[in-house]
């Protein structure tokens, strides 16, 4: 396992094996306990489905965000609605609490509320998350002010990638905190993004290669298509 600046990089051969690894990943943190963060976006809709049958039973879980869009939850563009059908609504035993963000009441109001959630909370014990194309993480976006914030744990943003809707993000350092932070990563649009974030240089403009986990360990889970642009790869 991999500390601070270091990643442990897995690469499977599609995404179908990214999202199996991350399944029994998120299986296995179901099984331990704990505070688990979820990631929004299309990506990890497979492995939450074969998370919920691996581990069925999430009852030692409270499940948290990265982010959310500023909609009604029961939207499509929700990332609450986007692991509730694949993950919570299959699972026998739900979690022990689930910490929507709550981006229907606008991105100040919304933040401030997760911030209070937050307050109690010392680190998550595993944090998933996805990249966008721009190297975005949660909706911290290329060289965007929030990428400076440092007190507030969660903030609100503006959108610089579909969809265009505000957004509520937490931020670097609690990113940072958590004790494993999981990235899962698949396909060729995502190839050079994945090339700065995780072997280029810290940049403000690559968001992704801010993240690691200061005293905790990160993993990468691409599949090969991703992969493509990573030296020797
Ligand atoms: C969001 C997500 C975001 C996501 C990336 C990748 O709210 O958009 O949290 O950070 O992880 O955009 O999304 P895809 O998996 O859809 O490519």
């Amino acid at each position: 396992m991999a500390e601070g600046r270091e990643i442990e990089l897995v690469v499977a051969d599609d995404a179908a094996g990214a999202a199996q690894i991350v399944a029994e990943r998120l299986a296995d943190a179901a099984r331990t306990g704990g505070h688990v963060a979820l990631t929004g976006g299309s990506t990890p809709k497979r492995a939450y489905e074969q998370a919920a049958d691996l581990a069925p039973d999430w009852s030692g879980v409270e499940v948290w965000w990265g982010d959310e869009r500023c909609v009604p939850q029961d939207d499509e563009r929700s990332n609450y609605a986007m692991a509730k059908g694949p993950l919570l609504d299959r699972l026998a035993s739900g979690p022990a609490k689930v910490h929507r963000i709550r981006g229907e009441l606008g991105r100040e109001r919304g933040a401030t509320l997760y911030e209070q959630e937050l307050a109690p909370l010392e680190r998550f014990d595993l944090l998933l998350l996805g990249l966008g194309p721009d190297g975005h993480v949660a909706s911290l976006f290329p060289d965007q002010p929030t990428l400076e914030e440092t007190e507030r744990r969660a903030v609100g943003a503006e959108a610089k990638h579909p969809p265009y809707v505000d957004r509520i993000t937490l931020t670097l350092p609690v990113l940072c905190a958590a004790r494993a932070i999981l990235f899962l990563v698949a396909g060729e649009d995502k190839a050079d993004a994945v090339r700065r974030a995780f072997a280029g240089e810290p940049s403000r403009a690559t968001p992704g290669s801010l993240v690691r986990a200061m005293h905790g360990t990160t993993t990468v889970v691409l599949d090969r298509a991703a992969a493509a642009h990573l030296p020797g790869k």
